[in-house]
């Protein structure tokens, strides 16, 4: 279906009866919609928003447009966990009903500060001429779970009309905001920001790396501090690269790793090469959060902009990776699955050579000193295919039974790093995570075969395999929870 922009910007409200209800309807009959991932409920999902542990819980937002699966008039979604299998959906958090935010409540992160979340986002709002005229505004939502909009705290003066996706933090009693932004000269930036007053931003300017003139934009700006070192995560647009692993999809992900950040002259100092934290087909706009135990967990949107997946078709898209610890460890982020997610476990069986498959949400372990192949098929013989050779990881979905961003190629590569590999995959009907030697890489992307039923492993690999429950409270209802409202 080709979106008009008046259909992408009519509002909740206006929807007839039982409209909701027929879009859940029909994304329930969706085999391939996932069960132990966060996935909305019909409609687009994109970034992770608000991140956060407040009050006992983890505090889960997303972008969310509600009408149908596609970009248009954004939402925060909101999702809360103790533990990572009970989930409570607690519908929608902020909707765009303000001037500032009058075309949608864009992204952004959250703070814990005085008893408090604090949910920083970008106010998008377009004037007549439909020039947009972004801000960066903040939210507030106290224990009872009730959301204030106390409106717009940054305005733009120095960028582009491309401004927006705030995340804040805070050091003693001085807050510091990053902001994505296009510079005058059209390149990608992440820009700093300084206060005592959440009412008044000291504009300190661009955070300088050698990556000064690298793309047209940088979405989903994270800046955290990890074991020692000083990291600045980031989705840049209009990169390319002539090397066979990095920049193959429509738009990426990056990070930079220094030994700390430089705020009164924004820089981030001695710094390493620029890399990417995954090397799958979608994988965008991640977001961290420190929880109460100290560990930086990152979620990430599974899909890309500009892109449409078959889940199109039963009137949802875009889904959140599970959860993932982050460490460093010799200058590179590692990640690691969630520990909570092992509860999902449900037996543990071996697989060897080739396995029906008891379920299609399943976790898969194995070590592997030599080259090996895991296929994931069905009965016609289509297939996803992750195999090792000497020097590199591939990821295949050419034979999948439906093939979609077919322009930026069926196959991804990862460079294989160490002798002994250590895999880890998380396949969730539709869904693949795969942590390859611990985490140093991932690659994580939908595929799509349909009645899936097969596991082929190589001879010399001996698995274990555990079929995965699903995550408990979400994904049920089958009306729309406008909560808030
Ligand atoms: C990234 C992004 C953000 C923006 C949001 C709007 O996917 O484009 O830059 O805030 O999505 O939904």
């Amino acid at each position: 279906m080709n979106w008009t922009i008046e259909q992408r910007y009519q509002r909740i409200d206006d929807m007839p009866n039982g409209y909701f209800k027929d879009l859940i309807e029909q994304r329930k009959k969706d085999n391939f919609y996932p069960s132990f991932h966060i996935a909305p409920p019909c409609g687009l999902l994109n970034d992770p928003n608000g991140l956060s542990q407040f009050n006992g819980e983890h505090h889960i937002f997303y972008q969310w447009f509600p009408i149908g699966p596609t970009h248009g008039l954004k939402h925060w979604y909101h999702v809360s966990t103790k533990d990572f299998v009970h989930y409570t959906d607690h519908g929608v958090a902020l909707y765009p009903d303000s001037d500032y935010d009058s075309h949608g409540v864009y992204s952004g992160g959250g703070l814990v500060d005085n008893q408090e979340l604090l949910l920083f986002f970008t106010g998008n709002k377009r004037d007549k001429d439909w020039v947009r005229e972004p801000t960066q505004c903040y939210a507030s939502m106290n224990k009872q779970g009730e959301f204030t909009k106390h409106g717009v705290i940054v305005e733009n003066s120095d960028y582009t009309e491309h401004f927006r996706d705030p995340k804040v933090w805070k050091e003693g009693d001085t807050y510091y905001m990053v902001v994505a932004a296009q510079t005058q000269e059209l390149h990608g930036s992440m820009v700093l920001y300084r206060t005592k007053e959440l009412s008044s931003w000291e504009h300190l300017g661009p955070i300088k790396t050698d990556y000064d003139q690298l793309g047209f934009m940088w979405e989903c700006p994270d800046y955290f501090e990890l074991d020692g070192k000083s990291i600045m995560l980031f989705s840049p647009q209009g990169v390319e690269s002539d090397n066979p692993y990095e920049y193959k999809n429509i738009f990426s992900v990056s990070y930079i790793l220094g030994d700390s950040l430089n705020k009164d002259k924004p820089e981030l100092v001695n710094h390493k090469a620029i890399t990417q934290p995954d090397f799958g087909f979608d994988f965008y706009a991640p977001q961290t959060y420190l929880d109460e135990q100290g560990r930086r967990i990152m979620y990430a949107w599974i899909g890309l902009p500009e892109i449409d997946t078959p889940s199109v078709d039963y009137q949802w898209t875009g889904l959140l990776t599970i959860p993932r610890e982050l460490n460093v460890i010799d200058d590179m982020l590692i990640q690691t699955p969630l520990a909570e997610l092992k509860a999902l476990r449900k037996e543990k069986l071996a697989a060897r050579g080739e396995t029906l498959l008891p379920s299609s949400s399943f976790e898969l372990k194995f070590e592997a000193d030599s080259n090996f192949s895991l296929e994931l098929s069905n009965e016609k013989g289509d297939t996803l295919i992750f195999e090792m050779n000497e020097t590199e990881f591939k990821l295949d979905r050419s034979n999948n039974t439906h093939i979609y961003a077919e322009e930026y190629g069926l196959v991804r590569l990862a460079p294989r790093l160490d002798r002994t590999q250590n895999i880890q995959v998380f396949v969730d009907n539709s869904v693949l995570e795969i942590f390859i030697n611990n985490g140093k890489h991932t690659m994580t992307s939908r595929f799509f075969i349909q009645d899936m039923n097969k596991l082929s492993l190589s001879a010399s690999i001996d698995a274990n395999l555990y079929p995965l429950d699903s995550i408990v409270g979400l994904h049920t209802n089958t009306e729309l929870n406008l909560a808030n409202r």
